[in-house]
Order: C-alpha cells, then sequence, then structure tokens
C-alpha cells in the first residue's frame, strides 16, 4: 500500500518506551516525563494578548502570502540586525516557516535528487535525515562526538561523499547534545561548503535558549550567506511551540528555491499568528530572559543530581537538554528502561537520535524544579551494578 519512500523511513524507536510508559501510567505509578523537547512555560502574555486581538481583525483571515507579510519579514530582518548584527533583505532573503521543522523538511525536495546525497549530523533531531529520504537522497551521517565537543569533524568527510552531497545539515546548539559551535567551527564549514559547493543548512532553533554565553548564527561568518540559509523558529524563545510559526533567511536563491516548494504544497501562515510573532520579536524580551533563568535554575538541580548517580552528564550550555553518558554495561535503551521501571522516570535513548546517540541518554527540562528535585530524589536510590 506505501511507497518505497515511506517504507524506506527508519523506524520509530520510541515506540517501546511509550508503550512502557502508558503502561506505567495505567497501574496509577506517578512518571516524571524529562523525554519531550516542549517547554512546559506558557506563551508570554503580551503575546496571547496580540493573537487575540488579531483573530479579531477580519483582515487576517484571508489567504496570507506564501513568503509571509511583509510586516513580518522586515521584523525578521530587524531582529537579526539587532540579535546577530547581519543583515537580512525582508525581500529576498527571509521567509516565513510553518515551524522550523516544516522548513527543513521541505528544504531537500528543492534541491536534492534522487541519488545525491546529504551530510547529516549524528545524533539529530530526525528531520534532516527523514526529509533527505523523503526527497530520494541518502544521507549519510557526520558522527558528533563528545571528544569533539559534539562538532562534526569535517576531514572525516571522504571526498566521494563531499563531490555527491547538495546539503550539509548543522544544528548550534544542539539538539540533543547540547553542544556549541564558535565562529572558527562556522567559518571551517563555509570553507568546505564553498569548496566542494554544498549548501549548508543551519538550524538554529536553539540559539535563544543558553546560560553562559549567546550563541553565534551561522550568517556572522564572512562568506556565509553565499552557501547558506539559516532556520530558526519562534517555538523554543518564546514557548509557541503549538502556534507553529518560524523562518528562514539567508542566500536568496536557496530561499527561492525552498519558497517554490512551499508555494506548491502550503499557503503560508495564518496572519494573525504572524502578527502575534512580531509582536514576540519586537517586543519586551525580558520573557526570553526569564525561561532562561529558569531553564538555568533546573539544569543546576539536574546537573547536581545526576553526577550523584553512575550516570555522566555532559555540559549543557545553552538549549534545554542535559546530553547523559550511560553507566558501564548499560547502553541507551537500557539505561532509558531502567529509569522508567525504577524510579518513574522518562529520559529519551540517545539511540532514537542516530547510531552515535548510542551509550547516552537526553534528558529534557522541561518540567518544574519540583518535579526536578523529586527525579533527582528518586535518581538517587538506582544502582547501576
Ligand atoms: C533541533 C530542532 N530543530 C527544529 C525543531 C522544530 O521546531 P519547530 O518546528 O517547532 O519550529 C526542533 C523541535 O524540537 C528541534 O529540536
Amino acid at each position: 500500500m506505501y511507497s518505497d519512500r515511506i517504507n524506506s523511513l527508519p523506524p520509530y524507536l520510541f515506540a517501546e518506551l511509550d508503550r512502557a510508559k502508558k503502561e506505567k501510567e495505567k497501574q496509577g505509578i506517578d512518571i516524571i516525563d524529562l523525554g519531550v523537547g516542549d517547554p512546559d512555560l506558557s506563551t508570554p502574555d503580551h503575546i496571547v494578548q496580540s493573537m487575540q486581538n488579531a483573530v479579531n481583525d477580519p483582515s487576517t483571515h484571508s489567504y496570507p502570502s506564501y513568503k509571509g507579510m511583509k510586516e513580518y519579514r522586515e521584523t525578521v530582518s530587524n531582529w537579526y540586525s539587532n540579535r546577530f548584527k547581519v543583515d537580512i533583505n525582508p525581500e529576498t532573503e527571509a521567509i516565513s516557516l510553518i515551524g522550523s521543522k516544516e522548513g527543513i523538511a521541505h528544504m531537500p525536495l528543492a534541491f536534492v535528487n534522487p541519488g545525491d546525497k546529504t551530510l547529516v549530523p549524528d545524533p539529530a533531531y530526525p528531520v534532516y535525515k527523514i526529509g533527505t529520504i523523503l526527497s530520494g537522497g541518502e544521507p549519510v551521517p557526520m558522527p558528533l562526538k563528545e571528544e569533539n565537543n559534539f562538532l562534526p569533524n569535517l576531514d572525516e568527510i571522504t571526498e566521494e561523499d563531499a563531490q555527491d552531497a547538495k546539503i550539509m545539515y548543522l544544528n548550534y546548539p544542539n539538539n540533543p547534545t547540547a553542544g556549541t559551535a564558535n565562529q572558527k567551527f562556522f567559518q571551517e564549514a563555509v570553507e568546505f561548503a564553498k569548496e566542494h559547493d554544498i549548501i549548508i543548512c543551519h538550524d538554529a532553533a536553539y540559539t535563544e535558549i543558553s546560560y553562559e554565553h549567546k550563541p553565534p548564527s551561522l550568517l556572522n561568518v564572512d562568506g556565509a550567506k553565499e552557501v547558506g540559509v539559516e532556520f530558526h523558529s519562534l517555538s523554543k524563545t518564546y514557548n509557541m511551540t503549538g502556534w507553529r510559526i518560524g523562518f528562514v533567511v539567508g542566500n536568496p536563491e536557496i530561499i527561492k528555491g525552498i519558497g517554490k516548494v512551499k508555494t506548491n504544497v502550503d499557503s503560508g501562515v495564518f496572519q494573525a499568528i504572524q502578527k502575534a510573532a512580531i509582536t514576540a520579536l519586537e517586543g519586551p524580551q525580558e520573557c526570553v530572559q526569564q525561561s532562561n533563568n529558569t531553564y538555568r535554575d533546573r539544569r543546576d538541580l539536574l546537573l547536581e543530581g545526576i553526577q550523584t548517580t553512575d550516570l555522566e552528564p555532559t555540559k549543557t550550555e545553552a538549549t534545554f537538554y542535559i546530553w547523559t553518558k550511560c553507566p558501564e554495561g548499560y547502553n541507551s535503551m537500557e539505561t532509558s528502561k531502567k529509569l522508567l521501571n525504577e524510579a518513574g522516570i522518562v529520559a529519551t535513548p540517545g539511540s532514537g537520535f542516530g547510531e552515535h546517540g548510542e551509550g547516552y541518554i537526553r534528558f529534557a527540562l522541561t518540567r518544574s524544579l519540583g518535579r526536578i528535585e523529586e527525579a533527582v530524589e528518586r535518581m538517587e536510590g538506582i544502582k547501576f551494578d
């Protein structure tokens, strides 16, 4: 019944864990779910208010423009200039997205022919690989290893893969490893992309969730706009995951290609949502700092707690994830199952993010301090032997 395309998608590795979690809940066991990458914090009031006003305005009710309202694209351009000191032409270098996932998934349809390769970080948010497969391409993993600060080693990419690749996906701050990239790495990636005629697709969904330093944009690097685009999202920054709005900025030819796919498959973002997004990007940014303070307190508490166990957390300077090494003798799935069975805690097995995620689990800081405190107490009692 299904197409070869659908049949070739990788299996959903969390199904068994989801089932086990539901079973426990059915038995009345209190589960602390630190698996989900969806903020528990609510969208700030001024953004919700802006949406309410916009919905009451009938001019928002018709089909929106495919590439986003002019005012939205201008706001995005101003935000880029303020936040990253990067110039974006709102006419040619920015379009709205129905969440960044939508744009990332559709992008390869514009650039990847059957048989072309894409360079995909491993472990990674699954959409880079899946978008590639859906467009008939072949994803080639770039391992993200702890000893290389979860950056891909570009010297390890074979000449053949570099020749055949159309897109290189990058994502910093990174999900699931919480790794961050500096400008030096971005510069190397841009040079590599220029040399091999590869498009860089940088997923920057987490640049605003950070603690010690403000993460840079790929587009801060000289020449980046010649080869790359950057995907952004309001989902994590303003707790707007359900609203479905994001944007992509960068090279005008690449933006045009993504736009071409989109004009043929969707009809843009509800204008009331775009108006609320304008309020979010233009309005007071204290709410972002408040979310970061909340995540920082949770991070510190969970890190301290994990350190008292046989699990080994890696550092989290950005994102709301803690990438944690499994104890000796336990793989990702076994570690997650033990946490679920013995402590009622859900953590995501790293193997679900790719082969090189094996040996790690991911905790998300998307539960209250009180629940994290409880999780820490429960974890202290677990013996990995
Ligand atoms: C790395 C990364 N990129 C993109 C997204 C998608 O975000 P959205 O489609 O809500 O903008 C997510 C969501 O979890 C993510 O983790």
